[in-house]
């Protein structure tokens, strides 16, 4: 288990509003100071999860499937969990996560 929260360290960024997530339980920031950032959860609920959506395989942006949980690549098939790792290929290496939390009226996260 590597995404438990350590102390803060400064380095939180926002990638968005608390609303934009609520509204439909995914945020795509493509031009976050982290880099291309999708969080999935609502702030309701507090199961946030952030990964970096750039799938490893080559590099097309993958959507959040709700209903199966997890991370599907349009290009190739390649699915991920919620995780980051890979549960279908042709990727072999997991999507990078962050960490994600709710902060005020902002949705930020740390690589
Ligand atoms: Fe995602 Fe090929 S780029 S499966």
């Amino acid at each position: 288990c590597s995404s438990q929260t350590t102390p803060a360290s400064g380095d939180w960024q926002a990638v968005g509003t608390r609303a934009e997530l609520d509204k439909t339980g995914q945020l795509l920031a493509k031009n976050s100071p982290a880099g291309p950032v999708l969080v999935v959860g609502t702030s309701k609920a507090g199961n946030l999860t952030a990964v970096d959506p750039t799938c490893t395989h080559a590099g097309c942006t993958v959507a959040w499937k709700a209903e199966a949980k997890k991370f599907a690549c349009p290009c190739h098939g390649s699915e991920f969990g919620v995780d980051g790792k890979v549960q279908k290929g042709p990727a072999t290496n997991p999507l990078k996560t962050y960490a994600a939390k709710i902060e005020g009226d902002s949705v930020v996260v740390k690589p």
